[in-house]
């Protein structure tokens, strides 16, 4: 019997759409149509590697009744522009971190997904991963206890040229470890931050930040985000996790298996291409071809942005915890 396939195009083919294209040749019910990207020459590259045809433009992409789903992997500038027109063209969107700038953008996609009565899916690939998959089952059947704590650590050294494609630490980065925090942990009640300026020259915004989040039991939520910084020592990690509970804990690291490939960040770290190949697998496998939603919606975004622009005030008032306004 042959398999349903969903065709999917990207908007945008730099770093991160070597992850998508490395993601849709796992998944069998996946098959990569076409891409556009602005430069043409990464368009051709993106296309030769991964196949499908180079479209003209974005209405071009639009067109093509083969495209049933669209990857908003531009930079966050024209998520929003790009997701709407590609939701009311009846295609369901799959939209790269950080979704949009402002709460108000999140709703627009939120109502527009719903009138054309499509799927608009964060790109929250963090958690599509195996091991976070069963720490989420330890967490919720209780095998742990009571959570006491959550560790989120990130340090991939980020050349000061790879950073300014994507700003601010806090804003764009920190939102894979408040999104992971939602998923296990569910929403904090009080968040503080800091966040610091190491290696940059040019670039006016932080490498560093560090963010703090009490949930309704006590339990305190630990985020770190580094740029500036690889770990290189006895036990170095690029990204962790650590949950503690009365009754025993999980830790899961990125350095379970790594090879040579620095052709850009993390990109021979197979934890990290698990995660796009898992996030893509559930959109396409159990989303679009089955009946589930998404493990992180977009009320998941709303809430994550809510908690980074919390830290952000706690940063620029220097007034330590301040409680969320969901
Ligand atoms: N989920 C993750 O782990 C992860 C990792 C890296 C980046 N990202 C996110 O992915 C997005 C893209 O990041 P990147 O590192 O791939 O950036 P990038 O600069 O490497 O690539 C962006 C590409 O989009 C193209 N482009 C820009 N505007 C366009 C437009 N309006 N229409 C068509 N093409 C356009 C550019 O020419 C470029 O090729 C950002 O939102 C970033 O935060 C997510």
């Amino acid at each position: 019997m042959q398999l349903r396939t969903v065709g999917s195009a990207f908007v945008g083919t730099g770093i991160v759409g070597e992850m998508h294209g490395r993601a849709i040749n796992r998944n069998p019910t996946s098959r990569l149509v076409g891409v556009f990207d602005r430069d043409e020459s990464k368009a051709a590259a993106a296309a030769a590697k991964f196949g499908g045809r180079v479209y003209a433009g974005l209405d071009d992409l639009l067109a093509d009744p083969d495209v049933e789903l669209v990857h908003v992997l531009t930079p966050l500038v024209s998520h929003l522009e790009t997701a709407l027109k590609a939701l009311e063209a009846g295609k369901h969107v799959l939209i790269e971190k950080p979704v949009a700038q402002e709460i108000g953008d999140l709703e627009t996609l939120q109502q527009t997904a719903a009138k054309a009565d499509r799927l608009c899916m964060p790109a929250h690939n963090y958690i599509y991963t195996p091991s976070i998959q069963r720490a989420k089952r330890l967490i919720d059947d209780g095998s742990l206890g009571e959570i006491c704590g959550f560790w989120m650590f990130f340090n991939i050294y980020h050349s000061e040229e790879i950073a300014a494609r994507y700003g601010s630490v806090l804003r764009e980065t920190c939102i894979h470890h408040v999104y992971s925090m939602l998923h296990l942990l569910g929403r904090p009640v009080n968040v503080t931050a800091m966040k610091s300026y190491i290696h940059y020259e040019k670039l006016e915004v932080e490498d560093q930040a560090s963010i703090m989040c009490q949930m309704p039991n006590g339990a305190i939520a630990n985020l770190w985000c580094s740029f500036a910084a690889n770990d290189p020592t006895t036990d170095p990690w690029s990204v962790l996790y650590k949950v503690l509970g009365t009754n025993g804990g999980i830790c899961y690291s990125w350095n379970e298996a790594q090879y040579e490939d620095n052709r850009g960040p993390a990109w021979g770290l197979p934890c990290y291409e698990d995660g796009f190949a898992g996030e893509v697998e559930y959109m396409v496998n159990r989303c679009i071809l089955g009946d589930q939603g998404p493990l992180s919606t977009l009320d998941d975004a709303i809430d994550a942005l809510k908690i980074v622009q919390t830290a952000e005030h706690a940063v620029a008032s220097g007034r330590g915890a301040l409680e969320v306004e969901y």
